[in-house]
């Protein structure tokens, strides 16, 4: 696996590429690589000649109070992970590289809807951060497919949305969440737990499933359904950031006619913030 740290570097190994008429595939990340970030090489490995993986902790998109400082950085080990699943090239900048004006004077990328509710909500600036970056990485790597998980279902829809505002000549490709035997997200974030909390967190996706199967059998009494998910999830010893019965592109309120719903979650556990969803047709 080539390693570039420069812009200028992986731009050039990448245009010799392009000249070729190879395809791009791209996977965005923030390291401390996991299965379910592997995945996604293995998904843009199917459909493209070279894949690309990026880590940066990216500080635009974290808040003043949030994790950044711990956010945890595994680079040796993400190299090898990355090697062993014989990913072609790996772009690791520096902040440097990616702000070189400064994280205060970066030109910003905003999406003016879908950001400032569900996780938008409670972190403020946080789309704003990833659209940026995302939209600086799409520059540099100039990728045909962009592939995303889809446990960061708000971040996939704004995106979609960008991309689509933006004319990015790019395509995304979703990957399906990966999950533990109990049926907790991996998420990065998921080291933050406790082991008593590791007991009970996939708490968040047995109450996400069990909406979901209620609205299945066509409970359509949503209010009803977000509180009693919430109230679970207290119970379980978390605390509920927000349960959202949603319509699946917009990410607005579902109606009762919504055929497209995604049923959308976050709880806090006393050192992490955990998300996850389900999509129903
Ligand atoms: O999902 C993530 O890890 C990040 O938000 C991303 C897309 C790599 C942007 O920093």
């Amino acid at each position: 696996m080539q390693i570039f740290q420069k812009v200028e570097g992986i731009r050039s190994a990448l245009h010799e590429a392009q000249l070729k008429g190879k395809k791009i595939g791209f996977v965005p990340t923030m390291g401390n690589l996991h299965q379910g970030h592997l995945e996604l090489i293995k998904l843009a490995q199917k459909t493209n000649d070279i894949v690309v993986c990026s880590i940066f902790v990216n500080g635009l998109q974290f808040g003043l109070h949030e994790d950044w400082d711990q956010y945890p950085r595994t680079f040796e080990e993400d190299c090898k992970k990355l090697a062993d699943v014989s990913c072609d090239m790996l772009f690791h900048p520096d902040e440097n590289q990616m702000y070189p004006n400064g994280l205060d004077s970066q030109t910003r990328v905003i999406c003016s809807s879908m950001t400032d509710y569900l996780c938008g909500a409670s972190r403020p600036g946080h789309f704003e951060g990833v659209t940026t970056v995302v939209s600086k990485l799409l520059n540099i790597i100039k990728p045909h497919e962009l592939v995303l998980g889809r446990k960061d279902y708000q971040q996939m829809a704004i995106l979609y949305r960008m991309i689509e505002d933006l004319c990015f000549p790019v395509r995304i490709i979703e990957a399906e969440i990966h999950r533990e035997v109990d049926g907790l997200a991996m998420s990065s974030r998921n080291v933050y737990l406790s082991a008593l909390e590791r007991q009970n967190a996939s708490q968040l996706y047995k109450s996400l499933s069990w909406v979901a199967g209620k609205i299945r059998l066509g409970d359509r009494n949503f209010i009803a359904l977000e509180k009693e998910a919430a109230d679970q999830i207290k119970k379980a010893g978390f605390q509920p950031d927000y349960i959202s019965i949603c319509n699946s592109r917009t990410l607005e309120m579902a109606t009762i006619d919504d055929c497209d719903i995604a049923v959308l979650g976050a709880m806090y556990s006393s050192a992490a913030r955990l998300i996850d969803n389900i999509s129903l047709h």
